[in-house]
């Protein structure tokens, strides 16, 4: 594997670029391989089969490109379709929830864990499942926020509908006691400020919103340093972007959330790599 390959990433659509630049920000000289699905999104509500057909899709077209690594930025394939995928394919892929849920396990003070996901990742309970293994004296809560990607994908992070979804959703939790609440989704840190704001208003101060992509940035540091794959370079690399439909719609989003200049954004026929 040669260590001059980018990092290959991919989520459903601009979600994984909270991803992408958490690894930005740690991996200076590392060049990333993006692909969002934007054709598809969302992945929430859809079935395991679809998810893990659309990832096999994915990882065959960034390997086509030559990529050393995978990261699944999205939590839902990650939930759904990662453990299948990483018996079909010789790389290595990093999933975003295995680091998330071990980072609320270690955050959490009093025991009580909220986790906000799309549908399909609430309904996989893998969040849960990996939590308890941790520790299994842990209370955990779970909500689905289905309208949260779509107004995302809008734009709409600090919008006054944005916030009234937000109320409805995190009331939920409302005397449970959460004191972390683990982000599980990859387009919800989008919405992290206005988020934040409706915990406090709803649930109180003193809530830590846990960000599985700073986690996993961290992971695929300490990966790229165990197989000796780091690229050694120190100047800022081109990243490249692709995606299944809306090229330029993304890449104005992209120039929104990343600290680089997206200049161009690729169109592919993903379901071509079958
Ligand atoms: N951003 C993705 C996630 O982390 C998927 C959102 C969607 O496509 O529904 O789950």
């Amino acid at each position: 594997m040669s260590c001059d390959l980018p990092i290959g990433v991919f989520d459903s659509g601009v979600g994984g670029l909270t991803v992408a630049k958490e690894i930005m920000s740690r991996l200076a000289g590392e060049r990333i391989l993006y692909f969002g699905d934007t054709a598809r999104v969302p992945y929430g509500s859809k079935s395991k089969e679809t998810i893990t057909e659309y990832s096999r899709q994915i990882v065959r077209f960034l390997l086509s490109q030559g990529v050393k690594v995978i990261v699944v930025a999205c939590n839902t394939a990650s939930a759904l379709a990662v453990d299948a995928v990483r018996k079909e394919f010789d790389v290595p892929i990093l999933d975003v929830v295995n680091p998330g849920a071990q980072a609320a396990a270690q955050i959490t003070k009093n025991g009580s864990i909220g986790v906000i996901g799309t549908e399909a990742t609430i309904r996989s309970g893998m969040y849960s499942k990996l939590l308890y293994s941790i520790n299994p004296d842990l209370n955990i809560y779970s909500k689905a926020c289905p309208l949260f990607v779509p107004l995302a994908e809008e734009g709409w992070i600090y919008d006054s509908v944005t916030k009234e979804v937000a109320r409805r959703y995190l009331e939920e939790f409302q005397g449970k006691g959460v004191d972390t609440i683990v982000l599980g989704c990859t387009h919800y840190p989008l919405l992290r400020n206005l988020i934040r704001d409706v915990v406090r208003e709803v649930l109180g101060e003193g809530i830590t919103l846990v960000d599985p992509a700073v986690e996993t940035a961290k992971k695929l540091k300490q990966l790229l340093a165990g197989q000796d794959l780091f690229s050694g370079k120190e100047q800022v690399p081109e990243h490249t972007f692709y995606v299944s439909d809306g090229a330029e719609k993304f890449r104005s989003l992209a120039n929104s959330i990343l600290p680089c200049n997206v200049i161009e954004t690729k169109d592919v026929t993903i379901k071509t790599f079958e």
